[in-house]
């Protein structure tokens, strides 16, 4: 039985990920567009980053790292109560992509629906999840952040191309009478700079007159806007739940910031006074996964850190939207 809502904990029971095995390197752009290694890696940290295969879709990769995700948790596919998925890229419109990974790993007792919020979406996701917890409406939930941004960038576009890779991570999150958890989150968004980071629908306004077939939409971005909107975002939401949970940086075990740029993360620590050496990074081999990188980094820092119970981590998001979000979270 579950325990009363006041009484309910949260923890990580497990995580999983997928990368694609083709690596696209910084000098393979050098081909590609007029740019150089050297202007990627000293601009954004960027070295290489993973491409997805024709037949490695977002839900192909988000069941992949649910079902790792399932075997650290030491669960059945039929034990999850809910399937949250976030991704910019979908397989399609609809049916949702939680629902297409209820399927592929067996799910049959899950609710599924997506939540876009961008590069946020894993974040939002994360704190709708743990309030379902928190309610006692259900018990074990995965949490997927499943991407293909190969699918919807121009590859011609140098300011663009260069900053994503594909990829998928997913987290089991679940009812526990342990203390711990969710210590604080913070959830925002800012509509008004929807403009500067955007996936068009030219569809959206197709009309019965209109015959013509809309163009090819790709992810458009004005990176020296979002860049300063990222920083200041990332920095306000983290200091938003330190004061909501009477914590200090040196509280911290660990930042695992969102991973779009190794001077914004830089711009950050420094501005929250986080020792660089408790800040998470892995954009170098893998580049900006979108909803992607937290829960991909989430696995990669429990074992660098080797995080036990009681270590305090905290999770910042920023993305398109604009959406923004942060989690302390307390193993
Ligand atoms: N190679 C070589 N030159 C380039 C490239 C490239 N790949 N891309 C742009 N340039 C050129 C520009 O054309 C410009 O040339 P110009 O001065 O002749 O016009 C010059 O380099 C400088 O461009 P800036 O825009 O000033 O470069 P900046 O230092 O701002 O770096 C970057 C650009 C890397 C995009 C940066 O602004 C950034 O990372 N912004 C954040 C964007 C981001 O992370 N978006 C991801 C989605 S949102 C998120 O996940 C938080």
């Amino acid at each position: 039985m579950l325990p009363s809502p006041p009484d309910i904990g949260l923890r990580l029971a497990g995580f999983g990920s997928h990368l694609p095995e083709r690596v696209l390197t910084n000098s393979d752009l050098e081909k590609m567009v007029l740019t150089s290694d050297e202007w990627i890696v000293s601009r954004t940290g960027i070295r290489e980053r993973r491409i997805a295969a024709k037949d490695e879709l977002a839900s192909d990769m988000g069941a992949k790292a649910a079902s790792k995700a399932l075997t650290q948790a030491g669960l059945q596919a039929e034990e999850i109560d809910l399937i949250i998925t976030a991704s910019i890229t979908p397989d399609m419109t609809f049916p949702s992509t939680a629902c297409i990974i209820q399927e592929k790993i067996g799910a049959k007792k899950a609710a599924a629906f997506d939540l876009q919020a961008a590069c946020s979406g894993f974040l939002y996701s994360l704190i709708v999840g743990a309030n379902f917890i928190r309610t006692g409406s259900y018990r074990n939930i995965l949490i997927i952040g499943t991407e293909r941004p190969s699918s919807i960038l121009n590859w011609t576009d140098r300011n663009t191309c260069i900053l994503f890779g594909d990829g998928a991570g997913a987290a089991i999150l679940q009812a526990t009478k342990n203390s711990g958890g969710l210590l604080a989150w913070c959830l925002g968004a800012d509509g008004r700079h929807g403009d500067k980071l955007y996936l068009k629908n030219s569809w959206a306004a197709r009309t019965l007159d209109d015959p013509s077939e809309p163009p090819e939409d790709y992810l458009v971005m004005n990176g020296k806007e979002i860049f300063k909107l990222a920083v200041h975002g990332m920095v306000g939401a983290a200091e938003e739940v330190l004061a909501k949970a009477g914590c200090t940086a040196a509280d911290i075990r660990c930042v695992i910031p969102h991973q779009a740029n190794v001077r914004i993360i830089d711009a950050i620590t420094e501005r929250l006074q986080i020792p660089r050496d408790k800040c998470f990074v892995n954009l170098e081999q893998l580049g900006n996964i979108s909803s992607a990188c937290i829960p991909i980094a989430l696995e990669q820092a429990a074992a660098h850190y080797s995080l036990k119970k009681g270590d305090k981590i905290l999770l910042l998001a920023f993305g398109g939207g604009l959406t923004w979000a942060a989690v302390l979270w307390e193993f």
